[in-house]
């Protein structure tokens, strides 16, 4: 699935605008507005229309958005890991391997925090602040990890990877 030689274009937009409310959502939620006021339940719904049209778009989206162009994959993340080792850059047409599995993990862990809060909200849940914040600040462990990744690629060469993210566009 890896191939070395396709060119690359900027994320379309609404995977960037997908990905930038979900990032500010969660900062926001999770560093700053308490969970018990109203603020907290507009940003948390924000971010579960970001999380639904991203999880919608993976499957009727452009094809480098598609979940079918970034399979889960231990074996690729694997091979992935012995590249960088190597010290081989391949470029891969969607999320890199390793980036793969961060997304998917973050979108799991999002869906968890979305999902309690409903419940939560519905009265359906019971007790499940725990659970919900537990899940959030997994999310926000994982973040810098997934920034320290990203600036990882960047590092190793590929340097249109945090602008193909911003402006969709690649550096002439
Ligand atoms: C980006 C998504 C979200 C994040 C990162 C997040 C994070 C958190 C965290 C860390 C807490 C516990 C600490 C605190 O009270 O501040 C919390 C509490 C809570 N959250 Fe969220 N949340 C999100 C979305 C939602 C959604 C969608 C709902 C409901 C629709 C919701 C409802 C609640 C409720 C009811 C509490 C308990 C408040 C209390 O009784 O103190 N959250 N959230
Ligand atoms: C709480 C904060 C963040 C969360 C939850 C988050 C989550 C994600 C997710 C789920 C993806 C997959 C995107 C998709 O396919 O729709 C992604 C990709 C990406 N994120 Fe973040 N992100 C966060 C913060 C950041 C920050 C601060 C940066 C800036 C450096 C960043 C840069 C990127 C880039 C460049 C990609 C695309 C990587 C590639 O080309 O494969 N993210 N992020």
């Amino acid at each position: 699935m890896s191939d070395t030689s396709v060119p690359r274009a900027g994320w379309d937009p609404l995977v960037r605008l997908t990905h930038w409310g979900t990032a500010s959502a969660v900062l926001l939620n999770g560093v700053l507005v308490e969970g018990d006021g109203q603020a907290h339940l507009w940003i948390g719904y924000a971010a579960l229309t970001f999380l639904g049209l991203r999880l919608i778009w993976g499957l009727v989206g452009p094809r480098e958005a598609r979940f079918s162009a970034f399979r889960p994959s231990l074996a690729r993340a694997r091979d992935h890991l012995g590249d960088i080792w190597l010290g081989r850059r391949v470029t891969h047409r969607s999320h890199n391997p390793l980036g793969a599995l961060m997304a998917y993990t973050l979108w799991a862990l999002l869906a968890l925090v979305v999902g309690t809060g409903l419940m939560m909200e519905t009265g359906a849940g019971g007790d499940l602040e725990d659970l919900h914040s537990a899940a959030a600040y997994l999310v926000l462990l994982l973040a810098p990890i997934h920034v320290a990744g990203v600036l990882f690629e960047k590092l190793r060469g590929d340097g249109d990877v945090i602008r193909r993210m911003i402006t969709g566009e690649k550096r002439e």
